[in-house]
């Protein structure tokens, strides 16, 4: 395996010193950032909001989501250390003023309460989760009625095109209604080598 090969191999759970690397890479490359900002723009984040970001890796949107709820609270969770350790570097200020908190976890098992978020969302984190619709029941849950849930990813395949944004695109909205969620919609963002999409949907104002 090449080197490349192998820091790419961690960005489903990164450790150890490649995984550092890898922090590093989709902390600093601009398309990485690009795609993260974009998010976030998409999701109107109002200053009051309690927004949730499922694998926040090294804190990038996290960052941008806490500029806009200025009032509100930003979490983070993710499973790896290390990127939790880089998302506390880049936010220690927010962090220490109370407005973001980092969460050590899975999305398998979210620790955290019922119904309480505005925005969550979670960017090229969908293709490492084995049971889409599953993750997608999960973070309904924590989802206050009529609150937003964008779900982003680029494929990172060897020569990936747009059929393939299209098709994990369509797997998204599909294992979305299944959760529960409505008025799912999705953008398309230009980026080489195949576009990005974010699919937006909101969870049901009334039910379960
Ligand atoms: C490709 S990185 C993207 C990081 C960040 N969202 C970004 O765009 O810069 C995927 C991140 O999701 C995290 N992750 C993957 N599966 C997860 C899961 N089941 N629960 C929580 N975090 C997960 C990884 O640890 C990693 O930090």
């Amino acid at each position: 395996m090449s080197l490349r090969d192998a820091i790419f191999g961690q960005f489903k759970k990164p450790e150890g010193w490649l995984g550092r690397i890898a922090g590093w890479i989709m902390a600093t490359r601009p398309s990485n950032r690009r795609r993260n900002l974009w998010t976030v723009e998409l999701l109107r984040i109002e200053p009051g909001d309690r927004v949730l970001e499922i694998g926040c890796g090294p804190g990038l949107a996290l960052k941008a989501s806490a500029e806009r709820a200025t009032s509100g609270l930003v979490v983070g969770l993710d499973h790896s250390r290390i990127m939790l350790t880089q998302a506390w570097r880049r936010n220690r200020r927010a962090i220490e003023d109370r407005r973001v908190q980092l969460k050590l976890g899975g999305v398998e098992q979210l620790p955290m309460a019922d119904r309480v978020f505005d925005k969550v969302f979670a960017v090229n984190v969908v293709q490492f989760l084995p049971d889409k619709e599953a993750a997608l029941r999960a973070i309904g849950e924590v989802m206050a009625p009529g609150a937003t849930g964008a779900i982003t990813y680029q494929p990172r395949n060897r020569n990936p095109t747009r059929a393939d944004t299209m098709r994990v695109g369509e797997e998204i909205k599909a294992a979305m209604a299944v959760a529960g969620f409505e008025m799912i919609r999705s953008e398309e963002l230009f980026m080489r080598p195949a576009p990005v999409i974010c699919v937006l949907a909101r969870k049901a104002a009334t039910g379960p």
